[in-house]
């Protein structure tokens, strides 16, 4: 079958889901996935055909059911990286490849760093940071056993060598050991705020990651907070993947622990995403 027939039959049945660009985006992950090519392949060759097309038509029913293509295929891109990703595991998103930036932008490349990821899932932050940091020691800690699985996985296959805990953070009385960098992409996302939720997240992504109570949203940026204006090192920076609308409330809820400087940056969307607080 030519395979710009599947795109057709991709666009038309999954732009009105999605959006046609992201339609786009799923037919050209397919296309990496399933047949080793790419945009330009299928622009330079317009007859390419395909001998697959019964898969692809098994995924694009999976996309119209609103599948996420990353549990599909079980990986994501981050930061350049592929990681392993299953219904435990929140799947990478493209702001915090930018807090990732933020980080590497903020840290000596040349010496050797204690740095803690918590709520790691896929490992994604810590994991990258691993990777373009060799000389810097990393944790990864999170409470789900099956999230841990999956980032040794990813580990093994970036080939970097890092420690696991598995601790539920909100348990935790202190850290174990002073750290130059901790950093924390934490379930935010209010109960109230459910309603903006796409069911592709809302029905395949664990909640767990997601989800945290309206009455107190910003319980684990108090706990982490706290433990880590007691372990940093002198000059230690904690940075975090923050809830766009509570970008003042966090501000306030640092400097009250006590961090003297907290600087807090947008992403590309222009939403509040991110903190960097130094000790
Ligand atoms: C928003 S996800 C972030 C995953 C990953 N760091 C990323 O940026 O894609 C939050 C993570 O926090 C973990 N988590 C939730 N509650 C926790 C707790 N009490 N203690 C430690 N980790 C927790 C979840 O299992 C999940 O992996």
């Amino acid at each position: 079958m030519l395979i710009k027939v599947l795109q057709d039959q991709f666009i038309s049945k999954l732009a009105p889901i999605y959006d046609e660009v992201e339609a786009q985006q799923l037919f050209l992950f397919c296309l990496a996935e399933l047949e080793g090519k790419s945009r330009i392949d299928l622009i330079m060759n317009p007859e390419l055909t395909t001998l697959n097309s019964e898969q692809w038509f098994a995924i694009l029913q999976m996309l119209i059911e609103q599948k996420p293509i990353q549990h599909i295929f079980g990986k994501a891109y981050f930061y350049g990286y592929a990681f392993n990703v299953n219904e435990h595991t929140l799947i990478p998103r493209p702001e915090t490849e930018e807090l990732v930036e933020w980080i590497l932008n903020s840290v000596p490349h040349n010496q050797s760093i204690r740095i803690l990821d918590i709520g790691t899932g896929s490992g994604c932050i810590g994991l990258t940071l691993a990777k373009e940091l060799p000389q810097s020691q990393v944790t990864l800690m999170d409470i789900s056993v099956e999230a841990l699985k999956i980032a040794k996985q990813n580990a093994e296959a970036l080939a970097v060598n890092v420690e696991f805990i598995q601790q539920d953070i909100l348990a935790l009385d202190q850290l174990t050991s002073p750290f130059d960098v901790i950093v924390s992409n934490p379930p935010y996302i209010r109960q109230l705020e459910k309603v903006e939720i796409k069911k592709n997240v809302m029905d395949y992504e664990p909640h767990t990651a997601l989800f945290v109570e309206d009455d107190d949203p910003l319980i684990f940026y108090r706990k982490i907070a706290t433990l880590a204006f007691e372990n940093l090192k002198p000059g230690g920076q904690l940075f975090y993947e923050i809830n766009q609308y509570l970008g003042q409330e966090m501000i306030e809820l640092l400097r009250g622990i006590g961090f003297k400087d907290t600087e807090l940056r947008r992403d590309m969307m222009q939403n509040d995403r991110m903190t960097k607080s130094i000790v």
